[in-house]
């Protein structure tokens, strides 16, 4: 039987990283997307370039992102998951920033649905497949300093929900995984944050869950159930004074 492929895209650093490991680990074999070609190409050697392929693709560029899919069906690789995990989060401050929020949303919301608009027709002709997106608790409060990142997470998840309804019938998954801090690159603190996880045990727990169908995932605990808290509070108190 051929292996099944998935593919991963931000496999360069981070919970990405990690995911391709994990699934490598469990027998697939991984596609592995980001910019950083150095990073990938470390990535192949270390878990067999046999097991991994790195495709160097900026996600939020539809054309590279058309490209590479192109590729991958001539050479007869189709996915049947994709872990759509690629993304960015820069700090805000009071200085609205329009081209802040549009680089955002190019990576973090189009750099995910530029290969659902490639890979749906496909998967439509096969017996389907999963997407999973990489969103975040942050979409589920809004907080000062975050309104392009969190917004751009939660478009991710009305989009995901939406599609998923859509396509059950067809047998097309969409499910979204909700971090909390996760040590990676991305955090940008020198600081510990309180019950952060670590990216190997991040991507442990997703793939488990997305392995056994699962479509909503949401860690560490105590943060879920801080976000869960702060969701219900009124809006005065996130203001900042
Ligand atoms: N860490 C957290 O606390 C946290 C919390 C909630 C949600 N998340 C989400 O988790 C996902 C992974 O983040 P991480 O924490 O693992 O951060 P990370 O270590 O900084 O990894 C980000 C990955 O995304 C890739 N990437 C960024 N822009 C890209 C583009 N335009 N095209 C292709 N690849 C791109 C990067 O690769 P290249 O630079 O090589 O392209 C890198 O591999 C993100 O969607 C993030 O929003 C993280």
């Amino acid at each position: 039987m051929d292996p099944k492929h998935c593919l991963v895209t931000g496999a360069s650093s981070g919970i990405g990283k990690h995911i391709a490991c994990e699934m490598v680990e469990k027998g697939w074999k991984v596609i592995a997307i980001a910019r950083r070609a150095d990073e990938l190409n470390k990535l192949a050697r270390l878990l067999g370039e046999d097991k991994l392929i790195p495709m160097v693709c900026d996600v939020s560029d539809f054309e590279q992102v058309k490209k590479t899919s192109t590729e991958l069906i001539n050479r007869k690789i189709i996915p049947s998951l994709f872990y759509l995990n690629a993304g960015n989060g820069d700090e805000e401050d009071e200085n609205f920033d329009l081209d802040l929020h549009k680089k955002t949303f190019e990576t973090n919301y189009f750099g995910a649905i530029n290969w659902i608009d490639q890979w749906v027709p496909v998967l439509l002709k096969k017996e389907g497949g999963t997407f999973v997106g990489t969103s975040s608790l942050q979409s589920f409060v809004a907080l000062p300093g975050s309104a392009a990142y969190g917004s751009s997470k939660a478009a991710l998840n009305y989009t995901f929900e939406s599609l998923d309804a859509m396509h059950y019938k067809n047998n097309i998954r969409f499910a979204l995984i909700y971090p909390g801090p996760v040590d990676t690159p991305m955090l940008k603190t020198d600081k510990p944050i309180p019950s952060a996880w670590k990216p190997e045990k991040a991507a442990k727990y997703i793939v488990k869950k997305v392995l056994k169908g699962h479509m909503k995932i949401k860690f560490p605990p105590r943060w879920v159930l801080l976000l869960g808290i702060g969701k219900r509070l009124p809006r005065s108190f996130f203001r900042v004074k």
